[in-house]
């Protein structure tokens, strides 16, 4: 059976309002604006008001991507929402946003990559579409980071945050659409970065509130040399699923983490930095959002146009990293 093309149709993004600069993280915790701008790239990050949850980031980034698509929520057939940060432990986010948007014939999961999440959506999505079993898919990476990190912490206080991105996936021409994709993981690095405690191994009590096992552990240190080897591995396996070398990108899409990451990726593929999108200087690192935030962004700015070949890749815990090839032919 001839499959079909699998493409993005709309997107469209959300953060909230908030904004935290790196000034008042020195309000709270032994850290500069100096140091944070210098080592990571980042200078404030958006954080959700206190009554918006994930659903609520995700809920408005979809209805964007619809919009942008140009249908309406009835006519999709699936949802997808990559997040570490449900609401709650159950129901799924994705079920929470199919009722807020009325998506009343979709079905409805979450999915859990960490950063790597979206990616991995959008390969577990662009499935259904090739063999032609769904037609319109809601692919959603949402994260309200801030309620699981340890402001008290700099590790990883200065470098989380909040925001979403969604696209609607559907049927595209021969040749356009998603070309390849490469995902990969290492459990085996799991301790590396993840929140303990909560889950069926270390369920919540006094004990775990107390130890602040509750919140984002990270070892930097360890994460950085993997995110910067496997940015460059994850990418080459993707091209080559793709038939295609770094040479035909135009634009690269990199997981915002720490702009010295995304400098040192880039070189090792041979980008110049005009080829590549970077906004976490504005955003901090949101996890599954961040690549669908910076692709809206790019989108929307003219940054990338109609035919362009696009490189997505994102790494996190788990230890998971995933990338895919697009040739952006939207309309
Ligand atoms: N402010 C000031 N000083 C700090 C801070 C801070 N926020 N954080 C650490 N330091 C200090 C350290 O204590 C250390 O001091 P010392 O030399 O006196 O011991 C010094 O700065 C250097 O610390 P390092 O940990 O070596 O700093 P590094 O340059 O490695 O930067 C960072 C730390 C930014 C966390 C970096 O390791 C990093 O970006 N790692 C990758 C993180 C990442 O991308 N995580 C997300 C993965 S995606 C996901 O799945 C969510």
């Amino acid at each position: 059976m001839e499959k079909n093309y699998a493409g993005i149709l709309g997107i469209g993004s959300y953060v909230p309002e908030k904004i935290v600069t790196n000034k008042d993280l020195e309000q709270m915790v032994d850290t500069s604006d100096e140091w944070i701008t210098e080592r990571t790239g980042i200078r404030e990050r958006r954080i959700a008001a206190e009554n918006q949850a994930t659903s609520d980031l995700a809920t408005e980034a979809a209805r964007r991507a619809l919009e942008d698509a140009g249908i309406g929520a009835e006519e999709l057939d699936l949802i997808i929402v990559a997040t570490v940060t449900p609401d709650m432990i159950f129901p799924s986010t994705a079920c929470l946003v199919q009722d807020n948007i009325k998506a009343v014939n979709a079905a409805a999961f979450d999915l859990t990559a960490v950063c790597s999440g979206f990616v991995y959506g959008l390969a577990v999505g662009s499935q259904f579409i090739q063999t032609g079993f769904y037609k319109k898919i809601l692919v959603i990476g949402a994260e309200a980071l801030s309620r699981i990190m340890d402001w008290k912490d700099r590790n990883t206080g200065v470098i989380f945050a909040d925001g979403a991105g969604a696209v609607i996936l559907g049927v595209t021409s021969p040749g356009c659409g998603i070309l390849g994709i490469h995902l990969g993981s290492d459990g085996s690095g799991g301790d590396l970065l993840k929140v303990p405690a909560g889950g069926s191994r270390l369920p919540a009590s006094m004990d775990t509130v107390l130890q602040r096992q509750h919140f984002i552990y990270m070892n930097g240190k360890e994460v950085f040399k993997f995110a910067v080897k496997i940015m460059g591995d994850a990418a080459i396996k993707a091209l080559e699923n793709a038939n295609l070398s770094a040479a035909d990108i135009d634009c690269f899409v990199p997981h915002q983490a720490n702009m010295r990451i995304i400098q040192s990726a880039a070189k090792r593929l041979g980008f110049p930095m005009e080829k590549v999108v970077v906004n976490v200087e504005k955003y901090g690192n949101t996890s599954a959002a961040s690549i669908p935030i910076a692709l809206d962004e790019a989108v929307k700015s003219g940054r990338i146009k109609n035919g362009d070949t696009i490189l997505l890749v994102g790494f996190g815990g788990g230890l998971t990293w995933g990338a895919s090839v697009i040739k952006w032919c939207k309309k």
